[in-house]
């Protein structure tokens, strides 16, 4: 069991279950609506207190209704949210999703009106009691000035960050961190086609970090002293593929606080958000992982 700090988002998910994604201009019926906690970080926190380990959530709250909805859940993983920062004005960061029952697709507009957490809450903590710190790849500024306050006064420390999407100097976040989890998302929009393409190039410039790069229903690459792995995704029919990402990302930060090889790690987390995929939702995942599946090395 470790002490994992996570720095970043909890939302409101309102979820609305269609039969298929609507057209422009179209009305169609909502077969089943949800109200649940998101936002990465607390949902890789989530996962990873499932996983056994005892996590800490820093990020934003509002003292308003909707904010209920994410002190319970948090609760109910026992996430402290001590670390946060409380406002009275504001509203919780709200994400209306339509999610297609045919293709288990998920749709995501969302509206947030707070402000993100900064530095100057983060440098408050006591970062001595963690045994890995991992950040959301958000508010790049502030971020950045945490995750080099974390090298400077906690150097053992092991730092994780996910970049998820295209945001301005979003890469520096790279070199304070020693595991970077992207996006397909991301890696496309640099023009990049497939994942081992891109941990490669990243891999040749920064040895001593490992890249790992999540490829959505085809599987994920990873790369370490310029050694690549390819994991295939498990072959299921989705349910519903909201928070897979964050699922994949908690499956790695567990495998690596055990020290398991990348290629372990990486077939762990395919695994584990293989099988989110079946379910509504990441309370109570299935989380009889069998391995090794197969895999290559390259
Ligand atoms: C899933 C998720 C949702 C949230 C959205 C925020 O990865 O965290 O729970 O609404 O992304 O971008």
């Amino acid at each position: 069991m470790a002490k994992i700090l996570c720095v970043g988002i909890a939302t409101l998910d309102i979820i609305n279950e269609v039969q298929y994604y609507p057209e422009e201009d179209n009305e169609i019926r909502i077969l089943a609506q949800d109200k649940r906690r998101g936002g990465n970080a607390t949902n890789t926190a989530a996962v990873l207190s499932q996983l056994g380990h005892q996590c800490d959530w820093a990020g934003t709250l509002v003292n308003e209704l909707d904010s209920q909805t994410i002190l319970s859940d948090l609760d109910s993983h026992q996430i402290s949210y001590e670390h946060c920062h409380f406002l009275e004005q504001g509203k919780i960061p709200t994400s209306y999703i339509t999610l297609s029952k045919e293709s288990g697709s998920r749709t995501i507009s969302h509206y947030r009106d707070l402000p993100e957490y900064s530095f100057e809450d983060f440098k408050h903590i006591n970062l001595s009691v963690y045994d890995w710190i991992h950040f959301e790849g958000r508010n790049v500024c502030e971020t950045q000035k945490m995750m080099n306050w974390c090298k400077q006064e906690y150097p053992s420390i092991p730092l994780s960050v996910e970049i998820e999407k295209k945001r301005d100097l979003i890469q520096s976040l790279i070199e304070p961190a020693d595991i970077v989890l992207f996006s397909k998302q991301y890696a496309l929009s640099l023009a990049n086609t497939s994942a081992q393409k891109f941990c490669r190039q990243l891999s040749a410039c920064y040895l001593d970090k490992t890249f790992i790069c999540a490829w959505g229903d085809a599987g994920a690459g990873g790369s370490f002293n310029q050694k690549y792995h390819w994991q295939d995704a498990l072959n299921i029919k989705p349910v519903d593929t909201l928070a897979a990402g964050d699922v994949f990302n908690a499956g790695i930060i567990d495998q690596q606080i055990k020290h398991q090889s990348l290629n372990q790690c990486i077939q762990f987390a395919c695994q584990l958000a293989g099988k989110k995929c079946t379910i509504k939702g990441i309370k109570d995942l299935p989380l009889s992982i069998s391995l090794p599946i197969n895999n290559n090395e390259k």
